[in-house]
């Protein structure tokens, strides 16, 4: 595969600006024509370069997403071959063995018996057609009233009219219509928050306590599922008390309320394992949530890890037809089945899981070391997730001086070589999995350097 020379990839600086007006970006801020932007033209491993050749190592990782790094032709190789041989098939009336090929790969490491899995087109839509399946569960069960969804603050689970709802910033609802009634937001579970004096098992115990409180209030008839990521991402890398989500999920169990673990992020390796609820916190939820790392970023694609036991429950309700009618032209599209396929291949034959669980230790103690910097409040993560965040004197989280000054590290860094992803008060770390220790400290060096000159600009 060639890729084309950088020259003829790039447009006319005034051309650029005026097209740009034209593309409405996610997040997009319409009170302005367009918000200044570098233009990426090429990647390789943790790096990628702009239009005018700059190089940048990829902190953020894509959007959480570029598992096995830039530029793999390998994946593009199996893409094209499979565009070539059968470019689409209607996942409505065909099968193919290569779907059931990657099922048999993915369901073999999936926790316990969540071995159905149900394909959608990005994290939005498994995340929407996990809670549409809930929805469905409990028509079927004859419990039309139960269908109350409990998620959290600051939780993010995606860019549907449902996810949307579900998710728990309320800065990203200012504008937008939600689904009234149908979603209860619980507190999230983030340590550093805790009340002076409070141990983190006080913490804890309250955080569980609150959570069964809101199901006996709203009424665990009327309850359906609870959402939460493993590691609250965008929410700025929450990671919660070691039992926090073993503590929820027995909640939900004496409630009949669902658990769905949101692993968008967390799946495929980020966490040192290819899924995160099982062998990083000790569950084994109802429903996990996969999309980015299935296929490294390279091609859009999701897919719902639906346990057995609700199929079964469904089989032995139900004598009549019963469809769930969801589904996407696109649920299994061959050639992003073909990546999430060379994807693992290069996840097992390159050992990226034991990589992160070598390299993650080393990378939390470099990210962690940015304590002693006067604007930095806390450095937290797990794995190859990070979060650093920064409260200026005399500010709270939601200061808009933070992330003000969160703007200038952020251009410090991209002037030095580092790109980084500002949320609000924290900037939210997750590179390729490749990363190596050399490159831990370029990261870990080039964020220093940029937090120091900010401090002092
Ligand atoms: C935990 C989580 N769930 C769902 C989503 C939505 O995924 P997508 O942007 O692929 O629709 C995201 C995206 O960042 C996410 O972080």
């Amino acid at each position: 595969m060639t890729t084309p020379p950088l020259d003829d990839a790039r447009l006319e600086p005034h051309t650029r600006q005026r097209l740009d007006e034209q593309v409405v970006y996610p997040w997009a801020d319409v009170s302005v024509r367009s918000t200044p932007r570098t233009f990426l033209a090429r990647g390789d491993g943790v790096y990628v370069w702009d239009t005018d050749g700059n190089r940048y190592l990829d902190g953020p990782g894509g959007m959480w997403c570029v598992n096995v790094g830039h530029g793999r032709a390998e994946i593009a190789d199996a893409m094209a071959a499979q565009a070539t041989t059968l470019g689409y098939s209607s996942p409505w009336s065909f099968g193919s063995d290569a779907t059931l090929e990657l099922t048999r790969r993915l369901v073999a490491e999936s926790p316990g018996d969540l071995d159905h899995v149900f394909y959608t087109t990005c994290g939005s839509t498994a995340v929407d057609s996990a809670l549409r399946f809930v929805f469905f569960y409990n028509n079927c069960r004859g419990k039309p009233d139960k269908k109350q969804i409990i998620a959290r603050v600051n939780g993010y689970h995606g860019s549907t009219f449902l996810t949307g709802t579900v998710s728990g910033k309320t800065s990203d609802k200012a504008h937008m219509e939600m689904v009234d009634g149908l979603v209860h937001h619980v507190s999230e579970p983030k340590p550093a928050d805790r009340r002076a004096g409070q141990t983190v098992e006080q913490f804890c115990d309250e955080l569980v306590e609150e959570f069964e409180s809101a199901i006996v209030d709203i009424g665990p008839d009327r309850v359906a599922a609870f959402i939460a990521e493993p590691v609250l991402g965008s929410g700025g890398v929450v990671v919660p008390p070691a039992d926090y989500h073993r503590r929820m999920l027995e909640v939900c169990r004496r409630h009949d309320v669902l658990y769905i673990s949101d692993e968008v992020v967390t799946a495929f390796g980020r966490l040192g394992h290819l899924f995160a609820s099982e062998h990083e916190f000790g569950i084994v939820p109802d429903l996990i949530t996969t999309a980015k790392g299935l296929t490294s970023g390279y091609v859009p694609m999701g897919a719902v890890f639906i346990s057995a036991r609700l199929f079964d429950e469904l089989r032995d309700l139900r004598a009549d037809p019963t469809y769930f009618t969801s589904g996407f032209t696109y649920s299994a599209h061959p050639v992003a089945v073909a990546a999430a396929s060379a994807n693992l291949d290069i996840i097992e034959r390159e050992e990226l899981i034991a990589h992160v669980r070598d390299v993650g230790p080393y990378f939390q103690q470099r990210l962690g070391e940015l304590s002693d910097l006067e604007p930095v409040w806390d450095v937290r993560g797990v794995g190859l997730m990070g979060a650093v965040e920064v409260r200026l004197p005399g500010t709270a989280a939601d200061d808009a001086r933070n992330a003000a000054f969160l703007a200038t590290v952020d251009r410090l860094c991209q002037q030095r070589g580092l790109i980084l992803r500002p949320v609000y008060s924290s900037c939210v770390l997750s590179p390729p999995l490749v990363i190596t220790r050399a490159e831990i400290d370029q990261l870990a060096d080039t964020l220093r350097s940029a937090l120091v000159d900010a401090a002092t600009a």
